[in-house]
This record gives C-alpha cells, sequence and structure tokens, in this order.
C-alpha cells in the first residue's frame, strides 16, 4: 500500500499543491518552480487529460519528473466520474484518484466509493471522494450553485467509504470567482474534527493567500489550482503571437513555461509558508 503522503501534511501542518495540467511544459515548470521552493507536487490529469494523453503516459511522465527533480512528485486523476477510466488510471499507476460521485444520491456516492476503495486499496492506491457540490464546471461536472458539505454525511462517508482524502464543499468554487470568494471557516473547523482524514479544498484559482493559508493551518491538506494555471498558459502564448514576427517563435516554450512558473508561485508560497 502507498503511504498516505498527505497524512504527513495532515501531522505536519502542510499542503501539497495539486495542479491540473494538460502539456508536458505546464508539467516542467510546475516541478521547476516545487523544486526551487523545495516543496512535494500534486500533477493532477482531468477526464480528458488522461483520455487525449493516455493515462499510461501520464503516469511515466510523472515518474520520470519524480525521478528528475529532487522533490516528490504524484501523479493524481482529478474528478472522475466514468468508473472505467477511473479503473483504467488505477491499473496504469496513478498515485492517487478521484471518484467525484457528488453529483449522485448520498448512498450512491457511498456505495461506489466503498467499492472503489477496496480497489484501490489492494493495488496500493490513494482514493479522494466528495460529497456536497462545488459550484463551477471541472470536466462534465457542473454546477451553478454551492451545495455545502453537511458535517453529519461527511462523518459517516468518510468512515464507511474508506477514502483516503475528502474533498469539500465550503465556499470554493471552480473558475474564476464572481467577486470575492467567502471560505467558511467554521464549517471547515467542524469537517476537521469530524473527519480524520486529510481534507481537500479545489477550487484554488483566485482564494486569497491569507485565506489559503488559514484552510491549512485548519486541515487542509491539498489544494487544487487548475484555472489559473491553463489561463497563464494561453495567454502567455497569445502574447507571444502579438510581440513576436510569424515564424519567429525559438523561445515560446521558454515563455511558456515562465508563465506557468509565476502563475503558480503565488500558490506554492502558501503551501511552503504553513510547513
Ligand atoms: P480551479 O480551476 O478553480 O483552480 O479549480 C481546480 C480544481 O479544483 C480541480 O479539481
Amino acid at each position: 500500500m502507498m503511504e498516505n503522503y498527505l497524512l504527513r501534511a495532515k501531522h505536519e501542518n502542510y499542503a501539497l499543491g495539486s495542479f491540473n495540467v494538460n502539456t508536458y511544459d505546464e508539467m516542467v515548470a510546475l516541478c521547476e518552480t516545487a523544486a526551487r521552493l523545495g516543496q512535494p507536487l500534486i500533477l493532477m490529469a482531468s477526464m480528458s487529460c488522461a483520455r487525449f494523453m493516455g493515462e499510461k503516459t501520464f503516469v511515466k511522465l510523472v515518474q520520470a519528473l519524480n525521478d528528475a527533480y529532487p522533490i516528490d512528485v504524484y501523479s493524481h486523476l482529478d474528478h472522475c466520474t466514468d468508473q472505467e477510466l477511473l479503473l483504467r488510471c488505477i491499473d496504469a499507476g496513478f498515485d492517487s484518484v478521484m471518484f467525484d460521485g457528488s453529483h449522485r444520491p448520498f448512498a450512491e456516492n457511498l456505495q461506489i466509493t466503498s467499492s472503489l476503495s477496496a480497489y484501490c486499496h489492494e493495488r496500493g492506491v490513494l482514493l479522494e471522494g466528495e460529497l456536497g457540490v462545488i459550484a463551477g464546471e471541472e470536466g462534465p461536472v457542473k454546477s451553478k450553485f454551492s451545495e455545502f458539505t453537511d458535517p453529519d454525511q461527511a462523518e459517516c462517508f468518510v468512515r464507511e467509504s474508506g477514502v483516503d482524502f475528502f474533498a469539500v464543499s465550503i465556499g470554493n468554487a471552480h473558475g474564476f470567482y464572481k467577486g470575492e470568494p467567502k471560505l467558511h471557516f467554521d464549517l471547515l473547523e467542524e469537517l476537521v474534527r469530524r473527519c480524520p482524514v486529510p481534507l481537500v479544498l479545489h477550487g484554488g484559482t483566485g482564494i486569497p493567500q491569507e485565506d489559503i493559508r488559514r484552510a491549512i493551518a485548519m486541515g487542509i491538506c491539498k489544494v487544487n489550482v487548475g484555472t489559473e494555471i491553463r489561463s497563464a498558459y494561453v495567454s502567455a502564448l497569445y502574447s507571444y503571437t502579438q510581440t513576436h514576427e510569424k515564424g519567429d517563435v525559438r523561445d515560446f516554450v521558454k515563455y511558456l513555461r515562465a508563465a506557468v512558473g509565476t502563475a503558480s508561485e503565488r500558490y506554492m508560497e502558501c503551501f511552503a509558508a504553513a510547513k
């Protein structure tokens, strides 16, 4: 069984940055930044990334980066609703996977998550589960509104399902926030008290640094960031094309890597500071 590396983070009160990636240059840029700051890193494939890159390729790339950099780099499958793909990713050797049954009725989510946790654990893979609805869009899981995680259900779900990490909905949302994000720290406090596993904060993009630090100090052990990284990458590509003559494109990858490095650093500073 793979060691639950987030348990160490929980006991030592820090968090791992967990970033959505779609390209190898994003992966390298994140590893460079994490290595410079001396912190471990999780690289996440969405379902579409796992499909187009291929789950085996994704695992091999992450393993190669883990060997190449002096930090731990882990692979994770994010927000998976397709059980067949999830099993393929487990068999391919992902370090952890997330089954997202949050849009299903509680009993059904619990039943599927429990059976997947047995499958994961027999193969040494860690499982993330979720209860409550996080507003915004993440692959096929979309919602206009949040439904906060219910502490009674959360306690039961974590105990019965056997998940290794647990994603909470406490006012966080996917994508850029409209207005100032408002995390409900009183709810987080109760969830930390009642759920013994490491908790995960999705929707990291745009959450102020002081709120991320506070959430980590209270017990968040994994912070997911996607939109800001993708956006930095695409904006850099756009501005590169605006400032370079057609054909003068030799160093574009350097630009893209630098943009991803800068965008991720603001988040990574919080993870290091919380140690
Ligand atoms: P953001 O895109 O809002 O950063 O959220 C990413 C996420 O939570 C992936 O699971």
